[in-house]
């Protein structure tokens, strides 16, 4: 398959603050990659370097062939994001939202109605089409960041904890949804939910203190945990390989 997505060797520094440290990273289409790690590991500043919104201190991003730096207008087109939180533009109503990220995205005036149309099914929004993107619940915020996402039908998705604030209904239609894009797409999602990980992810990558610390199959993953563990598995398994590479580092 494909490889779409390359990152080499990213680093940030925030001040005096390692939050990434070299992560290289590299996603097929056909891949649904879920980017782990305890909180403040790195996971958000990666993926805001992968889409452009932050430059790395040191290291590069091709999408789909496209070196970032370089080629920034066809990188762009390439992917879509689903940032952490909410989506701007609160005083919008959701089809005006999404008519603004369409004709942003460069999809043609014709063709807009139908491809919202389209999105709204998808992500169940045809509903709350006309109301307020601020009035909204923080389930129904959720779907509109992901309905702009995946407007351009584009080969790749990076999202960032995509379910996060969903109901588990909710949770269940949006995994449904990345697991049917994810046989043609390369998609990298963030999140803290080990069944997530089971359920829609090929592969799951862990990051820890902004270094890469584990690259397997969710299988190898939860294998790190011995059935005895029952509670906070991912927490425990994160442990383990912290404690690992402390050791290795020494
Ligand atoms: N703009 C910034 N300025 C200063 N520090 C930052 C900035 N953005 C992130 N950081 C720091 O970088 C580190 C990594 O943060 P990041 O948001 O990437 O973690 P994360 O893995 O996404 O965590 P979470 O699981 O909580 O979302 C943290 O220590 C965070 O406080
Ligand atoms: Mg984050």
């Amino acid at each position: 398959m494909k490889e779409l997505i390359s990152a080499n060797n990213l680093h940030k520094s925030f001040g005096s603050l390692r939050a990434v440290n070299g992560v290289t990273l590299r996603v097929n289409a056909g891949e649904v990659v879920g980017f782990l790690g305890p909180n403040g590991a790195g996971k958000t500043t990666t993926m805001r370097m992968l889409t452009g919104f932050l430059d790395p201190s040191l290291g590069s991003v091709s999408l789909a062939g496209f070196v970032l730096v370089d080629n920034p207008i066809a990188a762009r087109q390439a992917f879509g994001y689903l940032p952490e939180g909410a989506p701007a533009y609160p005083d919008m109503t959701v089809r005006e939202y999404l008519q603004f990220i369409a004709r942003a995205r460069g999809i043609a005036s014709a063709q807009i109605a139908a491809r919202i149309s389209d999105v709204a099914g998808r992500v169940h929004l045809r509903g709350v089409m006309d109301q307020v993107i601020e009035t909204l619940s923080k389930g129904f915020k959720r779907r509109v960041g992901i309905a702009q996402a995946i407007i351009h039908d584009p080969p790749i998705l990076i999202m960032d904890e995509p379910t996060d604030g969903l109901d588990p209904n909710q949770k269940h239609e949006v995994r449904e949804l990345i697991r049917t894009m994810g046989s043609t797409k390369a998609i990298v999602l963030s999140t803290h939910i080990l069944e997530e990980v089971e359920a829609v992810c090929t592969r799951a990558v862990v990051i820890s203190a902004g270094r890469v610390v584990f690259d397997g199959t969710p299988a190898e993953f939860e294998a790190k945990a011995p059935a005895s563990v029952t509670r906070n598995r991912m927490d425990y398994v994160f442990r383990q390989l912290t404690s690992v590479t402390a050791e290795v580092s020494q």
